[in-house]
């Protein structure tokens, strides 16, 4: 769930209390600023505290009073936040009053009504929790080594901007919408297929008004109860009390479409139109689940295609041919977008932007050299498993180092990343075709 940072005035400490309890039971962690102030937090301490939970936080929650107004505190905590790109999610406590630099933003009215101010921000924190967040806490790692980056990373995903525009254009333009096709992100194996789907395309559309989507689901051995799994975790958060067996249930009885249409008008924050389904790793349909189970899985899928659901999958191409002449799997129509490598010129920015999220310097010469040893976009997976090595233990302030980097390579004169290459090649399991068991990412967002 978000982390929530919960900025009041002093004279506010009972308002913040009450907030506190709302968005704890929740679920959400949230930060109440008063220890801040109170002890021996003052000055150089206060801003460097300050900046660090404002980088942890996803969400701002101001508590708006004529106390709030008058504050140099709040106003400095909603200025660091607002440049921070946290989401502010203002709350009217008094009724009358308006902060300067919260006026454009619609607020949550507890003077009138508080029950609907909070399932309205309690609706603003699951879409933010659904897009993966937007804070980033200190001491995470922006490089996570041969996994792909998941929705939750989304803020260190670089060179992938055009593709996920335009996959995001596919999915919403009614012009262009793939009706009732998946739509098949195919390329090489290790080209960032899952990354740009769950860390940019997932994103986006976790953000888009009348959307719904589910965190994607590896179809495994039985990809209908990978499915029900997920749908369960949505229905959980619409406050449907509907059980894993339930949803596999239903979805014998009735299947996908009535169930979609049930979860979409149940979307706390009013009825979606589209509920968006990812399968990543879908050649895991060829290689991990049984014939009938797969006919299974497209015939549920078929049907809901042309109504309230649209499915995007990540596929390695040299299955290509083998799905399209699978007849289990004819029932599913598909569409496919083709992905490159990334760009050699994209390496550079792959290396820089995630290391300046996080805080951590890398000098010109070590990008250099990092850039021509990987060589193209092919190579990605290894230049990310290097950057992992060398971000290992590295923190905030901190320095990719140079001398690590030759360390890595055994201390030789060779090309180190050619030797990170020959070792890491047995680590990731799933990198050389045909596919073996990819590394996966963590289920949930970590703390
Ligand atoms: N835009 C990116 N920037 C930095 N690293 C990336 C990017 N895209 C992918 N990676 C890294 O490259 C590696 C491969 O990415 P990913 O697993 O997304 O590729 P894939 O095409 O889905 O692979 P597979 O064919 O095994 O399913 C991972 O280590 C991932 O973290
Ligand atoms: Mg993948």
């Amino acid at each position: 769930m978000a982390r929530v940072f919960v900025s009041h005035a002093s004279a506010d400490r009972g308002l913040a209390g009450e907030l506190h309890r709302w968005l704890v039971g929740d679920g959400h962690q949230v930060y109440l600023d008063q220890d801040l102030r109170d002890g021996i937090a003052v000055g150089e301490e206060w801003d460097r505290r300050l900046h660090e939970r404002l980088r942890w936080a996803d969400a701002l929650v101001c508590v708006v009073t004529s106390a709030y107004l008058v504050s140099t505190w709040c106003a400095a905590e909603v200025a660091i936040a607002a440049s921070r790109g946290v989401r502010l999610l203002p709350v009217q406590a008094e009724s009358g009053v308006a902060h300067p630099l919260l006026r454009s933003i619609v607020h949550a009215d507890m003077t009138r009504d508080s029950v609907a101010a909070r399932a309205a921000l309690f609706e603003a924190l699951r879409r933010i929790d659904a897009a993966g967040g937007l804070g980033w806490p200190d001491g995470r790692s922006p490089f996570p080594g041969l996994r792909p980056l998941d929705v939750y990373e989304h803020q260190v995903l670089f060179g992938r901007k055009g593709e996920v525009e335009r996959l995001a254009r596919l999915l919403r333009s009614p012009a262009e919408r793939v009706e009732g096709r998946v739509l098949l992100v195919v390329g090489p194996s290790g080209c960032g297929k899952s990354s740009l789907v769950r860390a940019g395309l997932l994103h986006v559309m976790a953000e888009e008004p009348g959307w719904q989507t589910l965190l994607p689901i590896l179809p495994g051995a039985d990809p209908v109860a990978a499915l029900a799994r997920e749908l369960a975790v949505t229905a959980r958060r619409s406050d449907l009390g509907w059980t894993v067996d339930d949803i596999q249930h239903q979805l014998t009885q009735h299947g996908l479409v009535e169930l979609a249409d049930e979860l979409l008008l149940a979307n706390p924050g009013g009825p979606g139109r589209c509920l968006l389904i990812v399968v990543d790793q879908f050649e895991e349909l060829l290689t991990q689940t049984r014939h009938a189970d797969r006919a299974r899985f497209a015939e549920l899928l078929g049907p809901a295609l042309s109504g309230p659901v649209q499915l995007v999958a990540t596929l390695r191409s040299e299955f290509l041919d083998q799905l399209l002449v699978d007849p289990s799997l004819a029932a599913l129509p598909t569409r496919t977008y083709p992905l490159r490598p990334l760009r050699r010129e994209a390496l550079r920015i792959v290396i820089e932007g995630p290391a300046q999220l996080a805080g951590i310097s890398v000098d010109d010469d070590l990008v250099a050299r990092l850039v021509a040893d990987t060589k193209s976009g092919e190579a990605l997976p290894l230049l990310a498993f290097t950057l992992a090595q060398l971000a290992d233990g590295v923190s905030r302030g901190g320095q990719l180092s140079a001398v690590r980097y030759n360390q890595l390579g055994g201390g030789s004169q060779q090309i180190p990343l050619a030797q990170v290459v020959r070792r890491s090649h047995r680590s990731r399991s799933g990198a050389a075709p045909p596919a073996g068991p990819v590394s996966r990412p963590p289920r949930r967002r970590p703390g």
